[in-house]
């Protein structure tokens, strides 16, 4: 089943041009150059105030770039949490107003909880999920699937990157609803996206940088992950992976909090892994990668050719991802953000399809 792939989690990073080309082929109408939602939603995307999002790991962190594409794009207000802390706080939710979960199985526990509160405050309810026949996908009264296949490597992947592709159809379409995306802004997302899955084939390309760089990082005992805007939360998302299956500690940081305190952990043992595509903000996690580097921080940039000029920065290492429309970058960097972890752990000789104490799906609290 595996192919010739030595795990599943690297057969899934490397399936993933196809799986997100089969999502996109199933949100996206090509020959209009328009999102087409497979189907009808129950409610309308005017009439909402607010959407509240809640998800678990790396789902919430899927959650989390998506509330950047919902505001930028439908200029709708985002509220989102964890699912295991939405689901006690008991936040107050509009009537007929909207809570989008996201998971991959269908089946984690605090997520099902929180649809079933939001439910019960006269919500409607949205579920992004990979398994269509999972109890979120039944009782949400909408469910859009993620198109990626079974996942069967406990860490996740390519679910993220469907889950991120389903998610920025959505805000497209709720842009569209709204009166705040021109047809003509639509087309240029559509064109961008309809080139994610190519150039996530060139970024699968970088493997052997990767897995060079991968053996340094093994050395780490602590590794740093900083991003800006949708780069926040890929960040957050890179630290997870790494350190849910090598066991390296690693945290994900928004760049622009590196001066309030993680910068005090900065020296030349701990590498500090830039997210950072060529976008509006690219100036600004400029200079917090020359505070990390003046600081004897060892900088690995994943970003494109034209920011690491502009950049004239001396890195660690810099994984070269292909020019690309910046609202696409999280689809195409969750490669290597994924083969970075994959690698080190392989490395380090860590079963990476199975990691201690975690569990594919977590249907207890
Ligand atoms: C991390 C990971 C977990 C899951 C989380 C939610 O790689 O796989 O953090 O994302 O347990 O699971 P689902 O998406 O099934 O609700």
């Amino acid at each position: 089943e595996k192919g010739n792939h030595r795990h599943f989690m690297g057969k899934e990073i490397h399936e993933q041009p196809e799986v997100v080309g089969r999502t996109l082929a199933h949100y996206v109408d090509l020959s209009q150059g328009r999102v087409a939602l497979p189907e009808a939603l129950p409610f309308d995307f005017r009439d909402l105030s607010r959407l509240s999002i809640t998800a678990c790991g790396t789902a919430y962190y899927a959650g989390l770039v998506a509330k950047y594409w919902f505001e930028k794009l439908a200029r709708l207000p985002v509220e989102i949490d964890v699912a295991s802390e939405a689901r006690y706080r008991e936040p107050p939710l509009e009537r007929d107003g909207l809570t989008l979960v996201i998971s991959q199985s269908g089946e984690t526990a605090d997520t099902l909880a929180s649809l079933r509160y939001a439910k019960a405050q006269g919500q409607h309810t949205l579920a992004v999920v990979n398994v269509p026949t999972s109890t979120i996908a039944r009782e949400a009264s909408a469910a859009v699937p993620t198109l990626a296949g079974p996942e069967i490597g406990v860490a996740s992947t390519k679910a993220f990157s469907c889950q991120l592709t389903v998610l920025l159809c959505l805000a497209i379409a709720a842009g569209r609803a709204r009166g705040t995306l021109s047809a003509e802004a639509e087309r240029g997302l559509v064109d961008a996206l309809i080139t994610v899955p190519g150039l996530m084939a060139d970024a699968l390309q970088r493997e052997g940088e990767v897995e060079g760089l991968a053996r340094e990082i093994a050395k780490a005992r602590d590794v740093l992950y900083l991003g800006r805007g949708t780069a926040y939360p890929m960040a957050l998302e890179g630290a997870l992976k790494l350190k849910e299956i090598s066991y390296i500690h690693a945290e994900g940081y928004a760049a622009g909090e590196l001066k309030h305190g993680p910068i005090a952990l900065i020296d030349e043992s701990v590498p500090v892994i830039v997210i950072a595509p060529h976008d509006a903000i690219f100036e600004k996690t400029v200079s917090n990668m020359q505070e990390v580097a003046a600081r004897g921080g060892r900088i690995i940039l994943i970003g494109d050719a034209k920011g690491a000029a502009a950049a004239g920065l001396d890195t660690m290492a810099t994984v070269t991802m292909p020019d690309l429309d910046p609202v696409v970058a999280p689809i195409v960097y969750a490669v290597p953000i994924q083969l970075i972890a994959y690698h080190t752990a392989v490395f380090m000789g860590k079963d990476v399809d199975q990691p201690r104490n975690l569990a594919k799906s977590v249907t207890v609290e």
